[in-house]
Parts: structure tokens; sequence; C-alpha cells
């Protein structure tokens, strides 16, 4: 059977004309705004992330632990699971150890394909296209049938990938309500720090029980959801939640960043992280 895609330069655009050269167009509103801050977002997340996660430090203080370093696998701080790096792993010598690049592929990955991200970094970062009804640098849509972008098709596995980190994240906020107690032990209470971390895995359950990927997972392959009512309501559960996936995606990506920037100035000393009860 031959390919359903075809080279769009063979094309006439409407009514007869020519396709637009690249970033041609007759539009009269502010179609380049959206393009313009997702590619400043999306490119200042990328550019602290990769920075914050080469650091190894600072990204521990107190009970807090910074999202962006769990599971801390192996670390130096209380919250590594097993302690400090062992000798066997193999890491590079000019990189000074980093528990944050053990972990950080699975929600980078994650998000990277994204079905929301790949539409807006598609428009924003490579114009492909950058808005409706503005012209595209090249005349061939290759979809994603081909390498290297048929590899967004594993997104599934990062999500169950996703969910697994996000219990650990969980389980961070638990332990960010315990402070030490005066006499021993510990005692139950609530910092800012902790707070923004509760925030944050709110945030984030949002944004991965609202993929696209557990809509298929909970509803698809059911043709009569009247036989399976418990799939049914699932499926409405998660695309209510689908319908503001793009919301969830800033705001969760938003607060996993600043997470890791509040515990980053604590540790530094710069901020201190105040105690609400
Ligand atoms: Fe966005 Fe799965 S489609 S997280």
């Amino acid at each position: 059977m031959a390919s359903t895609f075809v080279r769009t330069s063979s094309l006439r655009f409407g009514g007869g004309q020519p396709r637009p050269a690249a970033l041609e167009h007759q539009r009269k509103d502010r179609w380049w705004l959206s393009p313009l801050l997702t590619a400043l977002g999306l490119g200042s997340f990328v550019v602290y992330a990769t920075w914050a996660a080469l650091q190894g430090t600072d990204y521990h203080v107190g009970q807090l632990l910074s999202p962006f370093y769990s599971p801390e696998i192996w670390g130096h701080s209380p919250h590594a699971l097993f302690g400090p790096p062992p000798s066997w792993l193999p890491w590079p010598s000019f990189l000074p150890f980093s528990a944050a690049v053990l972990v950080l592929a699975i929600p980078g990955n994650f998000r990277l394909t994204c079905y929301y991200y790949r539409g807006a970094y598609y428009k924003a970062m490579w114009a492909d296209p950058v808005a409706c009804g503005v012209g595209e640098p090249r005349d061939e849509y290759r979809g994603e049938h081909k390498l290297p972008l048929i590899l967004h098709n594993v997104h599934r596995y990062f999500l169950y990938g996703a969910i697994f980190v996000w219990f650990f994240l969980v389980h961070d906020v638990w332990k960010a309500l315990w402070f030490p107690a005066a006499g021993g032990g510990t005692t139950f209470g609530l910092s800012v720090g902790g707070l923004l971390l509760g925030v944050n895995a709110v945030l984030l359950w949002l944004y991965c029980t609202g993929c696209h990927s557990l809509r298929h997972l909970v509803g698809g392959h059911c043709d009569e959801f009247s036989k399976n009512p418990v799939r049914f309501g699932a499926w409405r559960f998660v695309t209510s939640l689908n319908k503001r996936h793009q919301l969830y995606a800033w705001c969760s990506l938003f607060s996993v960043g600043f997470s890791d920037v509040y515990v980053r100035l604590c540790a530094k000393g710069v901020w201190h992280d105040v105690r609400i009860f």
C-alpha cells in the first residue's frame, strides 16, 4: 500500500495558489506569541534542569529533597536509598557524581515524548508548522513513522516509569512532614518547602493522570463501555483531566523546577525554610 504521506510541495494552496514561503502569512493576530512563549519556557527549563542535574550538590536540606534528585538511588544525602555511590558504578571521571543523572531520563523522556509537548515544540522549536496558516520552512511532511520521531511511541513505557517515580515523590512529601523534636525523635509539622513538594506531587499526578496513553490504557480496546462500568468511569475521569493536559503540563513543569530552586537556595542558606506549624 502506498504511503499516505505526500509531498505537500506538490499540492496547490487554496484557490490554486502556490504554498506560502517560510513564515509567509496573511494572519492579522499575534500568531507568533504562543510559539515564542513556548520556546522561551521550554528552553529555559531545559537549560536550568540540565545545569541543576549536573551540580550534584545543594539538592537537599533538612527533610527536603529536590524532585530532580528523587529517588536518590545512590548519593551522599540521608535520602539515598542504597548509600554512597558504589565503586563499581561506571561514572565518567570528568563529571562530578550526581544522583539526578541516574533518574532524570525517566521524567525527562516522559515529557519529551508527551503528546502535548510534541505538538508544542514541533511548532515552537522547529516551526513544523509554526502556526496555522503560516508558511513552513520545509515542503515535506514525514510524520512520525520514521526514525527518529517514531521513537515517540515509547511514551507509554515512560508513563509507567513516571508513575513509579511519582510514588517516591509522595514519599518525599511524607518525610518532609516530620521534623526533629527537641527531646529526640520526630514531630509532625509543615514548612513552606513541604507544602511546595506537596503541591508539586499533586500537579504531577494531575499531569500523569491526564496522559493520552493512560486514557487509551483504561478505555482503549473496549467497544461497549456499558459492559464495563468501571473502565467507563476510569476513562471519563482520565478524559476530564486530559482536557486540561496542557495546563497541568505547564503547572507541573513550573512546580518541579521551582521546588528545585527552593531546596537549592535553602541549602545554600540564601532562603530559610519557614515552618508553618
Ligand atoms: Fe502528555 Fe502522556 S500525553 S503525559
